[in-house]
């Protein structure tokens, strides 16, 4: 047993690992700004109160999964790791002045959160999310914007079958009455509920008729839904983004007992799930729009949506369906050489290869020349470079790996050649 191991919730990504995550990395980029999204870098920890505003203090993610860092003795502040990156960005949006710029303001971020979950398959304690907010339209066609680029992000990530469910969650108009009949209706079966669940009636009664619990099952199949208590305006608001989704032939289901854990959500609330998943598995990637949330953090009241999407679950649900890995990248050449002491020599020329952009290896090891091609052949390089006697007159030998052909080339060739040759023959 070694004697430290990365802590509890948290993974080592190996070299094997990394090639589908930076696919996935450079997807989310490409994706958001091809859907306008501008890149923004928020602090890994905020002020401890950004998130208990933002999110809310009597969530999960605030009051069991904040990370809140000890504060050193000359400071006051009350810091904490980011468990999300909404509240963070809109942090920053009103220290800027972002407000002032043309609207919406479209930002994305991908990077690590943190929580501290109690750790099983999907559940980590630093994780990576994909975050796109589009902040200052009141929507209700940008809502369907964010849902179909969520969706799509799936689609061209390599995962079929993804679902999207979409509520409606109200807002401050008529939410508290939809509030007050669920409490009502919980109260009068009060004897029946699990513990959780009875704490959570105080809490946040809107969570209960998203428990996964089994004993609540028919208690919630009865349970007041929210789209019979929606105000006119969040329901045409609803209307509208459905209207949207219809229109770009982006199938959802209506799953009215979708709330979302974090507080700051009015009116849209959306999920990604895998198909047939949903209920006993965790939501791939959610989000949903946030009208309050701006105004709560200090600034003018200014309504925005967005969505979180956990690579550290798409990877796992690509791993599933036996979507094979991406590849590591091989060397394109490896610089092998006759006299296994000439280490100067091979170091030189992949040098310079390195220096006109090609991905090139030096044998540095003083083994015998079988060995050192064996070694190349491994590493699935396109071209062995080869040292012998030739190099007196300026010549190497370029040896063609997959097409098994050799050529002598001056040296001083060498790049070009291999550049030319890579662009004759694209390889993956
Ligand atoms: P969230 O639903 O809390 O929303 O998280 C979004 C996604 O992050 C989840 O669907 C899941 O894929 C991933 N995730 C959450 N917790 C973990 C964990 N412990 N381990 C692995 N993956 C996890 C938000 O965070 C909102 N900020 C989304 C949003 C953006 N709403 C508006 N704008």
């Amino acid at each position: 047993m070694p004697t430290y191991r990365a802590p509890r919730g948290t993974r080592d990504l190996l070299p094997a690992e990394r090639p589908t995550w930076a696919r996935l990395e450079a997807l989310a980029r490409d994706l958001a700004a091809r859907y306008g999204y501008r890149e923004i870098t928020t602090p890994l920890f905020e002020l401890a109160d950004v998130f208990e505003r933002g999110i809310g203090e009597v969530t999960d993610v605030v009051q069991k999964e904040l990370f809140r860092l000890a504060p050193r003795t000359e400071e006051s502040e009350r810091w904490a790791l980011r468990p999300e990156p909404t509240a963070g960005i809109m942090r920053a949006y009103v220290q800027h002045g972002m407000q002032t710029w043309p609207q919406p303001v479209k930002l994305t971020q991908t990077g690590p959160m943190f929580r501290y979950d109690r750790p099983q398959a999907g559940r980590y304690r630093q994780f990576v999310q994909f975050d796109v907010e589009a902040v200052g339209d009141a929507g209700p066609a940008i809502d369907a914007e964010i849902i179909e680029l969520g969706f799509r992000f799936y689609r061209e990530a390599g995962l079929d079958g993804v679902e999207v469910l979409l509520n409606s969650i109200g807002d401050g108009a008529c939410r508290p009455s939809f509030i007050a009949a669920l409490t009502d209706y919980y109260r009068g079966h009060v004897d029946v509920l699990p513990p959780l669940e009875r704490e959570r009636l105080d809490r946040n009664v809107l969570r209960l008729p998203d428990s996964k619990d089994p004993a609540m099952t028919a208690l919630n199949a009865a349970a007041p839904r929210i789209t019979e208590y929606l105000c006119d305006a969040c329901a045409a608001h609803l209307a509208g983004v459905r209207a949207h989704l219809d229109a770009l032939g982006v199938v959802y289901r209506l799953e009215p007992s979708l709330v979302r854990g974090l507080d700051y959500y009015t009116r849209t609330a959306f999920e990604f799930y895998k198909t047939g998943r949903e209920g006993q598995q965790q939501a791939l990637g959610g989000g949903g729009r946030y009208d309050g949330l701006i105004e709560l953090l200090g600034g003018r009241p200014t309504p925005g949506i967005g969505f979180g999407i956990g690579l550290d679950r798409l990877v796992l649900a690509l791993a599933e369906t036996g979507g094979a890995s991406d590849a590591e990248p091989a060397p394109v050449a490896v610089v092998v050489g006759a006299d296994p002491d000439d280490t100067v020599g091979r170091l030189r020329v992949a040098t310079d290869l390195r220096g006109a952009g090609i991905a090139a290896r030096a044998e540095l090891g003083r083994r015998k020349l079988g060995k050192q091609m064996e070694a190349a052949v491994r590493d699935g390089a396109h071209f062995a470079v080869i040292l012998g006697d030739e190099l007196a007159d300026g010549n190497v030998t370029l040896r063609d790996l997959r097409a098994a052909t050799q050529e002598l080339v001056p040296v001083g060739e060498l790049a070009d050649t291999i550049l030319r040759a890579g662009e004759s023959q694209p390889h993956g």
